[in-house]
């Protein structure tokens, strides 16, 4: 099962990819996480990365499909795994199809664009796990500490309302190109894409998209 999420920031790509991967029992790769990890790490690299999220920019293409293929070849990807966040636009895209790593889903969660800041600024995540909070929507047990650890929660420091701006600028210049290719994808190859409401509930979506992996398999 290799499934790809696609959808603009704050739909609920990374909510939505920690249900699937606990019931097909398969790795979730999230770029954003794996770039998050990196600057933690205080690596020359990490720094590099920081000052290009920050500015809401898309990292190189060539660090990001470089990690993605470490990952990739780990063990615990033999069975599929879940791309959250990548690809990000044709050339990541391509660069997956080039090296033959084949796709059988592709969901894409779409949303108002006005949702979206109100998504983002109540997010609250726990920076080791990756677990995603939301002050209304998803709130933790107690306010402001995770639920499995009882470390606190923290914000994005690319969640600030300016950066989301320069983020979802960036995701609507290269999104229609990455869909469209999708698209072809789907009547070429027979490839298994899906539009999804992301403004649903989250109970909602997850149903939604339990319904076509479970419908639509084989
Ligand atoms: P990344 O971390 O991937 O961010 P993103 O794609 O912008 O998506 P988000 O993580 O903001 O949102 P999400 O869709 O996962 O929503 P979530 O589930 O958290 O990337 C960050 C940066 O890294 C990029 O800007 C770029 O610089 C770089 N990068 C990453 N990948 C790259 C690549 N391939 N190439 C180059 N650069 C790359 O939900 C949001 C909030 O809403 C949460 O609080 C949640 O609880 C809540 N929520 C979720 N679903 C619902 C619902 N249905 N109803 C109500 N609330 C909900």
């Amino acid at each position: 099962m290799r499934i790809i999420l696609l959808g603009p920031p704050g739909t609920g790509k990374g909510t939505q990819g920690k249900f699937i991967i606990k019931k097909y029992n398969i790795p979730h790769i999230s770029t954003g996480d794996i770039l998050r990890e990196n600057i933690s790490s205080g690596s020359i690299i990490g720094e590099k990365i920081k000052n290009t999220m920050i500015q809401g920019k898309l990292v190189d293409n060539n660090i990001i499909c470089d990690l993605i293929t470490k990952r990739i070849q780990k063990k615990d990807c033999d069975n599929g795994f879940l791309l959250d966040g990548f690809p990000r636009n044709i050339e990541q895209a391509q660069y997956l199809s080039r090296k033959k790593i084949n796709i059988d889903y592709i969901l894409e969660l779409l949303i108002p664009y006005k949702l979206i800041l109100e998504r983002i600024s109540g997010r609250r995540i726990h920076l080791n796990s990756g677990r995603i909070y939301h002050i209304k929507f998803n709130p933790p047990k107690e306010k402001n500490i995770d639920d499995f650890t009882g470390e606190k929660l923290c914000i994005r420091e690319d969640d600030k309302i300016e950066i989301v701006k320069k983020r979802l600028k960036e995701y609507i210049q290269l999104s229609q190109p990455l869909t469209q290719y999708y698209q072809e994808k789907k009547i070429q190859d027979n490839l298994k894409y899906f539009q999804l409401n992301g403004a649903n509930t989250l109970s909602e979506v997850k149903k939604n998209i339990d319904f076509i992996l479970k419908n639509s398999y084989f």
